[in-house]
């Protein structure tokens, strides 16, 4: 690993409190590090768990899903499923050798640009201690230069009908 490598990270947020989180950092002018690539999708628990083994398989480092606080989700109980789900993915994760804290869960309201840029600040720090991706990384995925995402790839997992 050289002093160089940067993770790369993909952020999948709820459209209605960790999008808006998020895009209330930037017209604040909150600086977070630019590792991340965000995908909006309308709930937490629209994420397929697949999605997530999708991108680790591409070349991602991490992944953060985040979604609203406990009784704010606008699906009622989305979060929790999203939560849910993404607790049990970790476990089986872990199980096939992942390292603790390549996928991370995290609740971000609409009005908290800070908290959005300190969870990026936080996970990008936890990724960078965990080193690159190795496991179930496809070989097209490392490409030549050591640029190993395909971004192509990972703007597909979007879902096709939300
Ligand atoms: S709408 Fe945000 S987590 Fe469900």
């Amino acid at each position: 690993m050289t002093d160089q490598w940067e993770p790369k990270i993909l952020a999948f947020l709820c459209n209605w409190c960790s999008y808006a989180g998020a895009d209330l950092a930037g017209t604040a002018r909150i600086q977070y590090p630019p590792n991340i690539r965000v995908i909006r999708v309308p709930c937490s628990g629209r994420i397929n768990p697949l999605f997530i083994l999708k991108a680790l398989q591409s070349g991602i480092d991490g992944v953060l899903v985040s979604g609203c606080h406990p009784g704010d989700c606008h699906y009622l109980s989305g979060n929790y499923i999203g939560r849910r789900k993404s607790a049990t993915l970790k476990r089986f994760l872990e199980y096939l050798g992942f390292e603790e804290g390549r996928v991370q869960f995290s609740w971000v309201s609409a009005a908290e640009g800070g908290k959005f840029s300190q969870v990026v600040g936080e996970v990008v720090q936890d990724i960078k201690k965990l080193g690159p991706a190795q496991r179930f990384v496809k070989k097209e995925a490392q490409g030549s230069q050591g640029s190993r995402v395909q971004v192509n790839s990972i703007k597909k997992l979007g879902p096709s009908n939300p």
